[in-house]
């Protein structure tokens, strides 16, 4: 099968300027690494010490990361936003300095942390389709996560990551595979994971007690980094949070796809003559490659992770399926949002109007056969309710988009509804159900059901039409008390949006720190019972008339649908 999840991915952004307080340090936080020492900034206003930009390996063009090699006396700064890495959509937007050296990273920690203190860590990992994302990207600015981990009495230290993008982390052809540099980018995750494993403690972390945290492709990577190596994760990481993606729903990449685009890019810049065409590859000048990738065509630009037999060694529905499993032994909340499938990132904003159109996508742009196609719409009738499901079906769906400029048609929230079960919910559903009986490990589940939009439809492009869809809960995942520049809609200033938020925080925060997202003494939020024994979600919902809506749910809905999906990974994926 396959979907042609993220390639629509395209923001067009306004940037803000807005001006960062300028700081001036009382007493300069330092931190010592194997290499040497770091100076950091101290921020008092938030009773923080933020490290910016610390490398964790050079990054040298279609290889594997390296290793560090050398150390220093004295002190480095680490006061400045490192490098952004190359990539294709926002990053280019956003005014952040863009270049390939990007393996770098940011810390961040209550001011004050003693080196022995022994903090639980959490590392975000971002989303942004593999082909962009940063870490100094305001809107996946930690702070305020790790502010919420000091309020309830569980500090935490928060590492943010980069990993190589687009075709500099997800290049894939015979010839990448013979060099073993496959999957750079999920390989630079991993490098950041050992960096953090040897250096935390120097900051006052725990390297026993990390947790991966990651949304959309962030959370994609993390459900490959719990079967990577056999699900060998080299005690790595502890715990894994995964917000709107799992190891299933994107599907394992597609080499024969991935071998055209590795053919068109030699071609293009004839490299195809070259004795070694990587190695020709890797010695052009960066534009030379940044236009010739720019101008790929549209359907030769999906880079994602492929099984690759070694650091990608078994599909998830392999692993899941095998005798002891194959995946890593880590307590896990997965969740994802009641109307992810709306989302133009995942392709779903059609204007179809018949059956036979749907079909056609299903075949065509999905790949799977007409037999296949037509069980899918057999599940998911013409008359059903779909997403956004906070709205009744008889609005006029092609006349509300039509307004913005946006071809909807009839069959518009059918797609939305096969898409959102498709790629986020009956992963979700599927993780959360076999996670406990299959490694002995905790899992929680969620749905997030906040409407930050509502009627009439607010537009944002790369993301679609609003409501509950994917990425919406970015702003709150984060407690962003500002607009960030991103194309996330941010908070609402309403009492109960901002309750749900911090709702949000104060569970992440105690599952890190203590493995139960209860531990965290705030007696307005209800409890969060564990998915073994209880087949329940947590649901965040909230309004905009000020409506906190905080529940569990049994997590029954759409039952035939959704174990129908789950049913045929080993086909779907
Ligand atoms: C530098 O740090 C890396 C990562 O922790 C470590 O693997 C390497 O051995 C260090 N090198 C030196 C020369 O200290
Ligand atoms: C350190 O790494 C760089 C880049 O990979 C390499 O050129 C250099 O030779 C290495 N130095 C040592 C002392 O190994
Ligand atoms: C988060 O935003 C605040 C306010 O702009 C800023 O002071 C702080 O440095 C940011 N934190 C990080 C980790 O960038
Ligand atoms: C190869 O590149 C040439 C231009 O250098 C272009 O005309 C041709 O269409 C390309 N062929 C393929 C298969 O990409
Ligand atoms: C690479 O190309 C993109 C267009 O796809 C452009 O926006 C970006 O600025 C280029 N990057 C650099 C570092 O020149
Ligand atoms: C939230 O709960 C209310 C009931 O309190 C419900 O009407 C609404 O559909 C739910 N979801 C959203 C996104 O508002
Ligand atoms: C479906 O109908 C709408 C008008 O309601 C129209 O804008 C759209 O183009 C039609 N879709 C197709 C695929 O013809
Ligand atoms: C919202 O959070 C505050 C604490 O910040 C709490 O006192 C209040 O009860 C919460 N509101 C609701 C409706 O639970």
């Amino acid at each position: 099968m396959h979907l042609s999840i993220f390639v629509h991915f395209s923001f067009f952004l306004a940037v803000l300027g807005v001006p960062e307080l300028t700081v001036h340090p009382a007493k300069a936080p330092t931190a010592k690494t194997r290499n040497g020492t770091y100076v950091g900034l101290a921020v008092p206003q938030l009773s923080q010490d933020i490290f910016h930009g610390i490398p964790f390996a050079q990054a040298p063009r279609f290889e594997l990361a390296q290793s560090l090699n050398s150390s220093w006396s004295g002190t480095h700064e680490a006061v400045e936003p490192g490098l952004t890495c190359s990539g294709y959509g926002s990053n280019n937007l956003l005014g952040l300095e863009v270049g390939e050296d990007c393996l770098n990273l940011n810390v961040v920690r209550p001011s004050g942390t003693k080196t022995n203190a022994k903090l639980p860590v959490m590392v975000w990992i971002y989303g942004g389709g593999f082909r962009q994302g940063s870490i100094n990207d305001r809107e996946f600015n930690t702070s305020y996560m790790v502010e919420t981990s000091v309020q309830i009495g569980k500090p935490v230290i928060i590492v943010s990551i980069n990993y190589r993008l687009s075709a500099f982390g997800f290049l894939f052809s015979k010839e990448v595979q013979s060099k073993g540099a496959t999957n750079l980018g999920i390989r630079d995750q991993w490098k950041a994971l050992e960096w953090i494993n040897e250096n935390i403690a120097g900051f006052g972390g725990d390297p026993k007690q990390v947790t991966v945290w990651g949304e959309s492709a962030g959370a994609f990577s993390i459900g490959w980094l719990t079967v990577a190596y056999g699900g060998q994760n080299s005690n790595l990481f502890q715990k894994a949070i995964m917000v709107s993606g799992t190891s299933f729903g994107v599907g394992s990449g597609y080499p024969v796809f991935a071998q055209s685009t590795y053919n068109a890019l030699t071609n293009d810049t004839g490299c195809n003559h070259a004795i070694d065409s990587l190695q020709c590859l890797r010695e052009l000048p960066f534009e030379t490659l940044n236009t010739t990738i720019t101008n790929l065509p549209a359907n030769l630009l999906g880079f994602q992770p492929i099984l690759d037999g070694d650091i990608l060694r078994n599909s998830p529905s392999f692993a899941y399926a095998q005798n002891p499993p194959l995946i890593a032994p880590v307590d896990i909340i997965t969740g994802c949002n009641t109307d992810e499938g709306m989302s133009e990132a995942l392709g779903a904003q059609t204007p179809f109007n018949t059956s036979a159109e749907v079909e056609y996508f299903l075949t065509a742009g999905l790949g799977v056969d007409s037999t296949v196609a037509n069980e899918i719409l057999t599940l998911y009738p013409e008359d059903a309710q779909y997403p956004p499901y906070s709205q009744p079906m008889t609005l006029d769906w092609p006349a509300l988009t039509a307004a913005l400029g946006i071809q909807s048609g009839t069959q518009t929230r059918r797609v939305y509804g096969i898409i959102n079960d498709f790629a986020m919910m009956s992963g979700r559903r599927l993780t959360a159900a076999s996670w406990t009986p299959l490694t002995g490990k905790k899992a929680y589940s969620f749905r997030w059901d906040v409407d930050p939009t509502r009627l009439p439809l607010v537009y944002t492009p790369g993301l679609g039409v609003g409501f509950a869809e994917h990425g919406a809960e970015l702003s709150f995942e984060f407690r962003l008390p500002y607009v960030s520049g991103s194309a996330y809609p941010p908070i609402p200033d309403v009492p109960a949006m901002r309750n749900v938020s911090y709702a949000m925080q104060a569970h992440f925060v105690a599952f890190a720190a203590t493995g139960d997202p209860n531990a965290h003494h705030l007696n307005w939020i209800p409890k969060w019972p564990a998915y073994a024994g209880s087949t329940q979600n947590f649901v965040y919902n909230a309004t905009l008339d000020d409506t906190l809506n905080l529940h569990v749910e049994k997590d029954d809905f759409r039952s035939e649908q959704i174990s129908w999906f789950n049913a045929r990974w080993t086909y779907l994926n």
